[in-house]
């Protein structure tokens, strides 16, 4: 360990785990715990629980569990000595430079990849606005995208010369390692080890977080060839689920609405026309942390995907996540033209500003889409559009909004509204369910122990297993007591290697420091392994009365367990000699 306990300790101090989660997520006091929505997986019935006493949380419907530190490791896609860093932060505690993990490996650390990406930008820049280079590029953002250079400049545009060098070469003589390169995206690495440059050939459109910092880059070819966009996965500096496209610009013009797109390029012809509160994701889907962004900045989104199915099936998904985060959400009907883009070029600003200004809401959306579908003088045909209008009218969250749109139905059909309304109950009833049997499914799946990962012989060895994930909670609930089972028990008396790994954690870690708390462990373990542990130490919550009584008794049941298997083992062996013997006679 290279992070002193003495510095985990005073984090977490500063860092009551409580107050850390609710930074996040909404927690509702139950008995001595917490409970919220799970942010790691998508949950109805809140199952994600915080326990201020062993300053941990666990999921009983993922699994994830942990500390602040793993929370903040999770919900910031950070490794652990930069979650501890912006933990640290956060309170005031100052770690010292330096510090190393992963046995010794340096980390590559967010400041750093953040440094480089800037440079990368300047040396695209650079790229473009020098016509040995660019003038390819130059031209066809100015000529076919009609693009001013003043636009150019105010997104920090560039061009990745055709070359698998150029961009390495530069930043090696600026000081960054191959390393740093590959783990920040630029460079891919080659089978031979070498790194070369990820972005070759390809217009440039840096990602820049709102506080100013490159975080990303987006990078389009100028021709017909695939992939279209190449983009930057995942680094210790960016997640592509957590940022938007122009924040930076947009969240100073965003009092009344922003408008959310699917295109870089969308993106920068409306801020060119005038609409600086235009965004878009990077080249996925928009995710519920998107949506959370959005509900921080502004009160009302404007969908404008492209006008294909693609796009509209895009917004459907859309509308959904904005709503539950409680933003005002309309969806703009774009006709003659394919995206926002073309829509400007063809027709202007001022036709664009009506047309954001006669957006539709979600019911009037999908109205106007099945009403035109379907030719509600038909009998059948109407019974069609009224079953996927109610659909519609039950993905609403709000009993009043389910009531408004019911009677709006209602009306426009000319169908009774209790048909509607109990048509709508039933669709509801089916969806509860469902998400029910999916959660219950789940919840079976981690904890039946089928296809586990972490720890795969438990599911062999089921009783065993239990009595070690039992010794192993008490000892890190009440770390005093390893120096009582110290001598009682060895890491061989384990059945399952998981299990037997902690142990020699938990003890290495108490003889070395004479205090044992699950965050001293937690660099010894993977983020899915940490969660496993987590689990083992809430489960014994209620279990306090005598615990050095409860460890010697299931101390040796361990052991009966392990005699048993090893007899099974051995007479496997036997009959493998016996076999061999045969043979050999
Ligand atoms: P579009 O194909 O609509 O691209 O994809 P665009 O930005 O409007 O570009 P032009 O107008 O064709 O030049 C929408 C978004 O999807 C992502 C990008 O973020 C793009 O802006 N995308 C698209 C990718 O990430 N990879 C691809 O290969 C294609
Ligand atoms: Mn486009």
């Amino acid at each position: 360990m290279n992070i002193s306990p003495q510095i985990i300790e005073d984090i977490k101090a500063r860092n009551d785990i409580e107050r850390v989660v609710s930074s996040y997520i909404t927690l509702k006091r139950a008995g001595s715990n917490f409970n919220g929505s799970c942010p790691f997986h998508s949950e109805k019935t809140p199952s994600f629980t915080v326990f201020p006493s062993t300053q941990s949380f666990y999921c009983f419907g993922c699994g994830a569990g942990g500390d602040a530190i793993t929370f903040v490791m999770r919900m910031e896609n950070l490794d652990y000595v930069s979650a501890i860093r912006a933990l640290a932060e956060r309170s005031g505690v100052t770690i010292p430079e330096n510090v190393t993990y992963n046995n010794g490996k340096k980390e590559v650390t967010r400041s750093r990849v953040l440094e480089m990406n800037k440079e990368a930008a300047r040396f695209f820049r650079n790229a473009l606005f020098d016509p040995k280079y660019g003038s390819e590029a130059m031209d066809y953002l100015t000529k076919k995208r009609n693009l001013s250079t003043a636009v150019i400049k105010h997104f920090g545009l560039g061009f990745a010369p055709n070359s698998f060098g150029a961009l390495h070469d530069h930043l090696k003589r600026l000081g960054y390692t191959d390393d740093e390169m590959v783990t920040g995206f630029l460079c891919g690495k080659g089978k031979n080890g070498s790194a070369y440059d990820y972005f070759r050939n390809r217009i440039m459109f840096p990602i820049i977080d709102v506080s100013g910092n490159v975080v990303a880059f987006g990078g389009r070819v100028m021709d017909n060839s695939e992939p279209k966009y190449l983009n930057t996965s995942d680094t210790p500096a960016f997640k592509k689920s957590k940022n938007l496209f122009a924040l930076n610009f947009a969240k100073n013009h965003c009092d009344a609405n922003m408008i959310l797109c699917e295109g870089y390029m969308d993106v920068i012809s409306l801020h060119a026309a005038g609409f600086q509160n235009a965004v878009a994701t990077l080249g996925t889907a928009i995710t519920s942390e998107q949506a959370r962004i959005f509900s921080r900045y502004t009160k009302k989104v404007v969908i404008s995907y492209d006008s294909d199915q693609a796009g509209q099936r895009a917004a459907d998904k859309a509308f959904n996540l904005l709503q539950e985060v409680g933003v005002d959400v309309k969806i703009l009907k774009m006709e003659g033209a394919k995206d926002p883009d073309e829509f400007i070029k063809k027709f202007g600003a001022d036709k664009f500003a009506a047309i954001i200004e006669g957006s539709k809401t979600r019911f009037e959306f999908e109205t106007d889409k099945t009403l035109s579908k379907y030719n509600i003088s038909n009998v059948d045909e109407k019974i069609k559009a009224s079953r996927e209008l109610c659909r519609v009218i039950a993905s609403f969250s709000s009993d009043i909004e389910r009531e408004l749109y019911s009677r709006k139905l209602s009306t426009i059909l000319d169908i009774p509204l209790v048909s509607i309304q109990k048509e709508v109950a039933s669709i509801l009833r089916k969806k509860t369910n469902e998400l029910k049997s999916k959660e219950q499914s789940e919840l079976y799946r981690i904890t039946s122990g089928l296809g586990d990962r972490v720890n795969p012989e438990g599911a062999s060895n089921i009783r065993a297993n239990k009595i070690e994930e039992a010794i192993l909670g008490i000892l890190l609930l009440k770390g005093d007591l390893v120096s009582f089972t110290k001598d009682k028990l060895t890491a061989d008396d384990f059945v399952t290697p998981f299990s037997k790994s902690i142990y020699e954690s938990i003890v290495s870690v108490y003889s070395e420091y004479g205090r044992l708390d699950i965050s001293y462990i937690q660099e010894n373990f993977t983020i899915e392994q940490f969660s496993r542990i987590t689990k083992m130490m809430t489960e014994r919550e209620r279990l306090s009365k005598n615990d050095a009584e409860a460890l010697n008794s299931l101390i040796e049941s361990l052991k009966k367990e392990k005699t048993k298997k090893d007899d099974v083992d051995d007479s496997f062996d036997n009959i493998f000699d016996l076999i061999k013997n045969k043979k050999r006679n």
